[in-house]
């Protein structure tokens, strides 16, 4: 089996879209545990709604936050760790350890960056009158939104449309998007 930790700091939707392509078989992968560092996160409720292992974060000092992720995540087997929707900075020791993916909602190198996630992006998109946006999923280093590029979709914007409207059309299409880009890691394509 193709085991996966998942990070997420917010609603989790886009984890549920991994928990609902598993479960329709899309996906033939398992999640061991969702990690958030936000008590509160809807994330955190999802994943136990599904009867996954959750792990909240106790540590706000990055360099204690990489050692207290690192002793948990070495009591799991892990194939790949997924940030979907997570605004901590990732440390060396996990960096090092584990193949670390990010998804991001806009077109890499545009848009990210510290700050820059969830509505800041779509707004900031769309008070540049940016014409195109879209998905980006890309390996994690030790910056913000800057590892390798795995992939991106470019969709238009158009001028009627709203941050909110954009946000709508690029979460849309991310979660295609990620899942795909997901099944290519389970069959060694990636
Ligand atoms: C996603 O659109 C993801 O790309 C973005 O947060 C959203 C999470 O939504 N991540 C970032 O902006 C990271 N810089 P969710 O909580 O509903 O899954």
């Amino acid at each position: 089996m193709y085991n996966l930790v998942i990070f997420a700091s917010g609603n989790g939707s886009t984890l549920q879209s991994i928990i609902d392509n598993i479960s329709n078989h899309k996906l033939e992968a398992k999640i061991d545990l969702v990690i958030s560092d936000n008590k509160d996160a809807y994330a955190i409720e999802r994943a136990k709604k599904n009867n996954i292992d959750t792990y909240i974060i106790k540590n706000k000092k990055f360099s204690q936050r990489d050692l207290e992720l690192s002793e948990v995540l070495s009591k799991y087997k892990i194939d790949l760790i997924v940030l979907a929707g997570y605004l901590k900075k990732i440390g060396p020791k996990l960096i090092e350890k584990y193949t670390i993916i990010n998804t991001h909602p806009s077109l890499l190198p545009k848009f990210g960056g510290k700050g820059m996630h969830g509505m800041h992006v779509h707004e900031a998109v769309f008070k540049a009158k940016e014409k195109f946006t879209g998905p980006t999923i890309h390996f994690v280093n030790q910056e913000y939104d800057s590892g390798s590029v795995i992939s991106q979709t470019k969709i238009e914007v158009l001028p009627i449309d709203t941050a909110e409207d954009i946000s709508d059309k690029v979460q849309a299409i991310e979660k295609i998007q990620l899942n795909q880009i997901l099944n290519k890691f389970v069959n060694h394509e990636i």
